[in-house]
């Protein structure tokens, strides 16, 4: 293969994707250069997320129901993916899917982990229970996908102030726009740079 070739990443989601779009954008900066968004793929066929590939021409493809592991695994060979995703994808990968995939596989998640992660904590859910807590911190966190929910082993995490006139959406707002968008593409393209020193060893 070509050493100046992308590393070609596979992005996993469920929803909107503005996490997806934020690769895409940063792709177009050349602030994420060395991997390239090569694959969509959406455990929902109304996934917002699936016009934003259309529109950037990514190829996409719909992984739904009780077979979505073994068409993802089929799609990650047949597409030569060395990095997988996960933004805003909200089903739970089986410990035997991990095993078998033989790529690393990340997720972003909107808090400090291992803070407000694992069963029952996601989207609104999150910001909710931080406010709740009268936190005066929260953020996001890229971390490898293992088989606990939100629990594998962290990569990277930046904070954001919470605020005491804050609402979950106003708090998720600004960890979206002041952390996610930003963290994921980095973090990203530093892995993308150690999959290429790894394969031309
Ligand atoms: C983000 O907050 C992400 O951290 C979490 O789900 C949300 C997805 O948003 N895992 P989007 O689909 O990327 O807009």
């Amino acid at each position: 293969m070509d050493i100046n070739s992308p590393i070609r990443i596979g992005v996993l989601v469920s929803g909107g994707g503005t996490n997806l779009q934020a690769l895409i954008d940063s792709q177009r900066e050349k602030i994420l250069r060395t991997g390239e968004v090569s694959l969509v793929l959406s455990s929902s066929r109304n996934a917002y997320a699936l016009i934003r590939a259309q529109e950037a021409g990514v190829p996409s493809i719909v992984a739904e129901g009780s077979s979505r592991e073994d068409i993802i695994l089929q799609a990650v060979r047949e597409h030569n993916i060395k990095l997988l995703v996960l933004a805003g994808y909200i089903k739970i990968l089986s410990e035997d899917f991990l095993e078998q995939v033989g790529i690393p596989v990340i997720n972003i998640h909107p808090s400090l982990l291992p803070k407000y992660g694992g069963k029952g904590y996601y989207g609104l859910r999150v910001h909710e229970a931080v406010l709740a807590n009268q936190e005066s911190y929260s953020g996001a966190t890229v971390h490898y996908v293992d088989a606990t929910p939100d629990g594998g082993e962290i990569i990277a995490q930046e904070q954001v102030e919470v605020y005491p006139d804050d609402t979950p959406e106003s708090l998720q707002k600004r960890i979206m726009e002041n952390v996610e968008w930003k963290l994921l593409p980095q973090v990203i393209e530093e892995l993308a740079k150690k999959i290429r020193d790894e394969e031309s060893l």
